[in-house]
């Protein structure tokens, strides 16, 4: 198992397949993109899958999420669901996207044994979703959504991230439309992981001011307060229920303490957290012809080390060097 020596034990395995994005979410990178990983520094397809299996079949993992960057943009994205969903004891596999290509693959994802899509959309105003993303997609990423409900990717989950001045008078039309079509919405609070580091804590929407905006509109009484678990949401019963609305306070309500992930890069890299500032290279161990057992160890060594919390409110708190993007969400 991945313990670390808070007794936290990780379950949860994001494994992000590129850091390259079509979208370019001003919480995120910059307009003009970021220096993209070189090919050949990449996990491929053949090593993801040795990696997700030893977290699988050695190391309790029973959750995989890939991400990215933006993970359709991987080719054979669904060849690589397959392969994961075949792995014994058979994990849940699920996928955090833009929506962007959904439409054409939300399908096929399916039919490979995907069992659960996140799909970010932070507006629903094509000029807001221009000056957010800096990209003309929001009709791509609304007909993904689309087509991830018919595929039977159940639920569907709608990420928003709401910034001041931008988008943050959306909080109800966002919830108002999504109840409507059975998606299910958190916000999540705006952390600091921009490539750009443009973050600061007077910009961000917390969780007690989505709060209140949506408690003007809706009747929010707490879901799960007692199941909450590991989950990062809070989850609210909408008017009485069964319709939910989730609120994720990254920053203000931090949940490192029942954290129970772990993530691995696009290159190979083991994070025991988004906040980290070490890393651990199982891509070169796994070229250099590491055992099986010997990469397990890696990994376990690298989640023992984990911190017991993100420290953003340390005032020595180090922003990492890798953006959200080159992480995973
Ligand atoms: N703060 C909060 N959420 C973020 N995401 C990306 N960058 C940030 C950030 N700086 C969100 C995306 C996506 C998920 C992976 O994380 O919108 O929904
Ligand atoms: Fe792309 Fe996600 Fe970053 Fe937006 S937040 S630029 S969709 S990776």
């Amino acid at each position: 198992m991945l313990v670390d020596s808070f007794g936290r034990t990780a379950t949860d395995l994001r494994v992000s397949l590129t850091d390259r994005c079509n979208l370019r979410c001003s919480y995120c990178m910059p307009p003009e993109g970021l220096e993209w990983l070189p090919k050949p520094e990449l996990l491929t397809d053949d090593e993801v899958v040795r990696l997700v299996r030893i977290g699988v079949e050695r190391l309790g993992v029973t959750e995989v999420r890939f991400t990215g960057g933006e993970p359709l943009l991987r080719r054979g994205l669904p060849d690589l669901v397959r392969r994961t969903v075949e792995l014994e004891p058979r994990p849940r596999v699920s996928l955090t996207t833009n929506g962007i290509g959904l439409a054409r693959l939300a399908g096929p994802l399916a039919d490979a044994g995907l069992d659960r899509v996140n799909v970010s959309l932070d507006t629903l105003d094509r000029e807001t979703f221009k000056r957010l993303a800096h990209r003309d997609r929001l009709p791509d990423v609304l007909a993904g959504l689309a087509a991830a409900r018919e595929a039977g990717l159940r639920p569907v989950k709608v990420n928003a991230v709401l910034m001041r001045g931008v988008n943050d008078h959306e909080a109800v039309p966002l919830l108002r439309w999504c109840l409507e079509r059975g998606y299910r919405l958190r916000f999540i609070e705006q952390m600091p992981l921009d490539a750009q580091h443009g973050w600061s804590r007077t910009d961000m929407i917390t969780a007690d001011e989505i709060l209140a905006r949506l408690g003007e509109v809706f009747a929010l009484t707490p879901a799960d307060a007692d199941v909450r678990g590991s989950a990062p949401a809070e989850s609210f019963l909408v008017d009485g229920g069964p319709e939910t609305v989730g609120v994720i306070g990254s920053v203000t309500r931090p949940f490192c303490g029942a954290c129970d992930r772990v993530r691995l890069t696009a290159d190979g890299q083991v994070r025991n957290c988004l906040f980290a500032t070490e890393e651990s290279n199982l891509r070169d161990a796994l070229r250099d012809g590491a055992s099986d057992d010997d990469l397990a160890d890696r990994w376990r060594a690298a989640v023992s080390r984990k911190r017991a919390g993100h420290g953003i409110d340390d005032p020595a708190f180090l922003q990492p060097a890798r953006p959200m993007s080159a992480i995973g969400g």
